[in-house]
């Protein structure tokens, strides 16, 4: 049976760094709430200059490193993000320019904090029935920018940062084992950036409004989260006949700790079979999860033959979840 597989990984993140006591000076805060109701520490800050495609490049030239392939072996290149460097051309396009991916097709996947693992379904989906062998999937983000620096529910939350993987097929039975896809188009504005787009195209009243950051209903979606996390991870594994206590590795997007906290325990999970790197990064919507693959790959969390479960929701809303063999 033909599946695909991830065979590279590879992570960026922007060199400065943004900690609560430096958020403390900005706005009425404190490390202690943050800490205790996010389990954030820190977040890392893009330079000026750097936009999503630049910290996808770095990611990406790590995952082909990893894979030991060249940017002429790409087939297609797709980019998760909701922080793009422009409207159009798509941020895939112009890292496939920029690598010199010139057989790759490109395109940009908007599904938030689910956007890495709807790429997943789609690279998963493209090689089993399009042919395509070697698939870059990235997750880039540069929140940052996007960030209402004066509002103190939402600016403790988010990070820059990228994460990058290979996925190629693969004969042997291990790889991808299934991937779920989700959305409630009701509930899209529990979390939303309203202006930009055509709806609310920038003009004066914009910037005035502030409509071109983040605006959370943070407590509703956190509850929404919970519950659909904890239905979400056992679904998955009853679709695959695994039992969590088959788990190697959770790997959850890193949206709060206490999230993360839920749906291990819904599993029956130590926490040291969760990767959690929320402390360090913060939320950085699609890129999480790749980061945090990345992570647990180069710190050797991840040997082959284990089950890996991998689990994002977002906005939108969406919600979306990956079963891996590695
Ligand atoms: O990645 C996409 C998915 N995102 C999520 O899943 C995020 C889900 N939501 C959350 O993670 C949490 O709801 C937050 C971390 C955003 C907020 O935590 P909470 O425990 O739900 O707090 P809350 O919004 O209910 O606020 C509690 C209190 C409020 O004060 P009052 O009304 O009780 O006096 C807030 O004004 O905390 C206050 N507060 C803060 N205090 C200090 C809100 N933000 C801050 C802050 N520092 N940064």
């Amino acid at each position: 049976m033909l599946r695909s597989r991830i065979t590279g990984t590879g992570s960026y993140v922007p060199e400065k760094v943004l900690s609560n006591s430096d958020l403390e000076k900005m706005v009425d805060t404190s490390d202690e709430w943050i800490t205790e109701r996010t389990g954030i520490k820190e977040r890392r800050i893009a330079k000026n200059l750097q936009a999503a495609s630049d910290l996808g490049i770095e990611a990406s030239k790590r995952a082909m490193h990893s894979a030991g392939i060249k940017p002429k072996d790409i087939d297609l290149i797709i980019a998760a993000t909701v922080t793009p460097d422009m409207p159009l051309p798509s941020t895939a396009s112009l890292i496939q320019g920029r690598l010199g991916a010139k057989n790759a097709a490109a395109f940009d996947l908007n599904a938030t904090c689910s956007g890495f693992l709807y790429g997943m379904a789609v690279a998963d989906s493209f090689i089993k029935t399009k042919g395509f062998k070697k698939i870059l999937l990235i997750g880039s983000e540069v929140l940052s920018r996007v960030t209402d620096w004066e509002d103190r529910t939402t600016c403790v939350l988010f990070g820059d940062g990228a994460g990058a993987v290979i996925i190629e097929p693969t004969g042997q039975n291990r790889g991808i084992l299934s991937t779920h896809i989700h959305s409630d188009g009701n509930l899209w504005d529990l979390i939303c950036l309203p202006g930009g787009g055509s709806r609310h195209p920038a003009s004066k009243e914009s910037l005035k409004d502030k409509l071109h950051y983040i605006k959370m209903k943070g407590n509703e979606t956190f509850k929404v989260a919970v519950r659909t996390l904890e239905s979400l991870v056992i679904d998955t594994l009853k679709a695959n006949k695994i039992k969590p206590s088959q788990l190697a590795l959770l790997i959850p997007h890193q949206a709060n700790m206490r999230i993360i906290q839920a749906t291990a325990k819904r599993l029956n999970l130590p926490m040291d079979k969760v990767v959690v790197n929320i402390d360090k990064y913060g939320n950085t919507s699609s890129a999480s999860i790749p980061i945090a693959l990345d992570e647990a790959v180069r710190t050797d969390k991840i040997r082959n033959g284990d089950y890996i479960l991998l689990e994002a929701f977002g906005g939108g809303l969406t919600w979306a979840s990956a079963l891996i063999r590695w």
